[in-house]
């Protein structure tokens, strides 16, 4: 008969708490709370890493069907809800001093957060790229059974980045006999700028204002879309690494969100802001971590060697993932402007319609 503690290993999970002031005879009594609360996080990066590997593979397939996509839903939005649980749990630590972690602060060296190897193998699974991490040799830092960790967890496996890239790519609807959602969307774009310059122009005559600044801001923005719809102008961007994902995984998105109130639409679009959501989570991980750590030692340089507050700082704007999708908002267009839907699309966007034809 299976038994609770037996099922839940409470046993050793209880005996897996072993203050190093203890060891040295000058038993710090915060070190209990500095233990478990690393161990509480990591427990739920095991738990995350579960629901984001389960997540990239079921979309990481030439074929993704639509019911699959509820599950996908569920979990992102599991994930997120513990990474919004994982930011609060930094005030646990914080009803630490800064004087009480001085009584075992010394013990620890050379440990150090640095070495957690789940954190690495979550943001590699997420899919940050290399070139973008502020310290590029951040797995030196890691123990020979910790690096042996994160590899196998990450070497040949597809990340979410990747997934979700795959996904979009799939994404029907786009094309459809002679329509082709994005040359409706640039007309539309086209259309717009041309109102917004002919707005300008009126109300600067009428205020006696020179509109040369406001006009070349529209234009600015208007070249900023025709690139996002101009192969080669995107190719260009890419190369120079300011897009990551491809153009039609762009497009994609774009379609996805502008006509994210069509039935078939509507997980997608969720989908699509969990990512993004989940996106903003880790650098609020991120965020909460360095203001813990400004509490705890300043401008002290970290048990693990790098600079402490400038280095996790910089982590923290610089280690995006999503931020392809993210900047998207600065090319989705108001509702008044987006092009109608060929009925035949609306009509395939539609689940009732479906079931009837
Ligand atoms: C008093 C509490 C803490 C202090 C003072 C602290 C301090 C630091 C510092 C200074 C670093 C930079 C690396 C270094 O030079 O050591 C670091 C990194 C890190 N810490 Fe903490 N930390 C604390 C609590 C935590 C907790 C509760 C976690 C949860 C697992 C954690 C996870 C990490 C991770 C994953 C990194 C690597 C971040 C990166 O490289 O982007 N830390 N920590």
């Amino acid at each position: 008969m299976i038994r609770y503690g037996d099922y839940l290993k409470i046993d050793q999970l209880l005996r897996a708490q072993e203050p190093e002031s203890a060891k040295h005879g000058a038993e710090a009594h915060e070190e209990m709370l500095f233990i478990i609360t690393h161990q509480t996080f990591e427990l739920w990066f095991k738990q995350v890493l579960h629901e984001v590997g389960s997540i990239i593979g079921i979309l990481d397939k030439p074929y993704v069907p639509e019911s699959d996509m509820g599950v996908v839903l569920h979990r992102l939005r599991r994930t997120n809800v513990i990474m919004e649980h994982l930011a609060k749990q930094f005030t646990l630590m914080e009803t630490m001093t800064a004087g009480q972690f001085m009584e075992f602060r010394a013990y620890l060296n050379p440990a150090s957060g640095f070495q957690s190897a789940q954190f690495r193998v979550l943001e590699r699974t997420m899919g940050l790229q290399e070139q973008r991490r502020v310290l590029r040799n951040y797995m030196d830092s890691l123990p020979p059974q910790e690096r042996a960790f994160v590899d196998e967890h990450t070497q040949g496996h597809t990340t979410l980045f990747g997934a979700v890239e795959r996904w979009l790519q799939q994404m029907p609807f786009m094309e459809y006999g002679e329509y082709a959602f994005w040359q409706q969307y640039r007309n539309a774009v086209a259309d717009m700028f041309e109102r917004d310059r002919r707005d300008t122009r009126a109300v600067a005559e009428a205020d006696g204002n020179d509109p040369a600044a406001a006009l070349e801001q529209i234009n600015k923005l208007e070249d900023g879309f025709d690139a996002m719809f101009d192969a080669s102008r995107y190719e260009g961007l890419q190369a120079q690494g300011l897009r990551r994902i491809s153009q039609r995984a762009t497009l994609a998105a774009i379609f996805i969100w502008t006509y994210r109130h069509q039935p078939l639409l509507h997980t997608p679009a969720a989908v699509l802001d969990a990512i993004v959501e989940l996106d903003s989570l880790v650098s609020l991980w991120r965020f909460r971590h360095v203001t813990m750590v400004s509490k705890m030692i300043g401008m002290r340089v970290g048990t693990g060697g790098s600079s402490g507050f400038d280095y996790l700082m910089a982590t923290t704007m610089r280690q995006r993932v999503f931020d392809d999708l993210t900047s998207l908002s600065s090319f989705l267009i108001p509702q008044a402007n987006v092009p109608q839907l060929p009925t035949e699309v609306a009509q395939r966007l539609q689940f009732v319609n479906e079931l009837r034809s």
